[in-house]
């Protein structure tokens, strides 16, 4: 008759795997809660940063407007309008035809040799970089119901 070998004890005891089990279930609901967290943020965003361009568009138009009105209407033109010495910028031709960046560079630079200043800080403006942005924002709110102007550049020129 074979004799019995001695058994090892169980290399886990029943309270160990208990508490394993436990935490593995643990586990289990915060990966849900995790994945959950993930979808839920992946459905709001794209709403909020809508939301956000839009209040930024609102209070760049805004500020905008008042720095136009206040630095360059006297040339350009109330409202961009032209008439005065200096291109009219609420004109179709012009803002279909000029980025946001080439404007950028105009209003920064300013164009030299002519009445135009450079209106940026770091070009010796007065203006910072974040209000060049406004006002360029500010003429974007103008394109939707910019009229033809052909002559655009020389609206000196084209006005008595
Ligand atoms: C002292 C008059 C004067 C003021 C003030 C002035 N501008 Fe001008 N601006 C001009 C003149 C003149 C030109 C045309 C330069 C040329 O002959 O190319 C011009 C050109 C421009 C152009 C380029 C148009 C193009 O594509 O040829 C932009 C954009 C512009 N101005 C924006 C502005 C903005 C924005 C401001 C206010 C922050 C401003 N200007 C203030 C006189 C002025």
């Amino acid at each position: 008759m074979p004799r019995e070998r001695p058994r090892p004890p169980p290399f886990e005891s029943a309270w160990l795997e208990r508490s394993l089990n436990r935490y593995l279930a643990w586990g289990l609901v915060f990966m849900v809660l995790l994945l959950a967290g993930f979808i839920a943020y992946r459905v709001r965003e794209p709403g909020l940063r809508r939301d956000a361009t839009r209040a930024q568009t609102t209070s760049y138009t805004a500020i905008g407007t008042q720095i136009f009105a206040a630095s360059c209407a006297q040339c350009h033109g109330k409202n961009a309008a032209g008439g005065g010495s200096a291109p009219t910028l609420n004109s179709t031709q012009f803002l279909k035809n000029t980025t946001d960046d080439q404007i950028f560079a105009l209003v920064s630079g300013g164009v030299s040799g002519t009445e135009m200043p450079a209106w940026n800080l770091d070009y010796g403006g007065t203006l910072t970089g974040e209000q060049v942005r406004q006002v360029i924002t500010y003429l974007r709110s103008l394109e939707p119901h910019a009229p033809s102007v052909p002559g655009w550049r020389q609206s000196a020129k084209a006005t008595p």
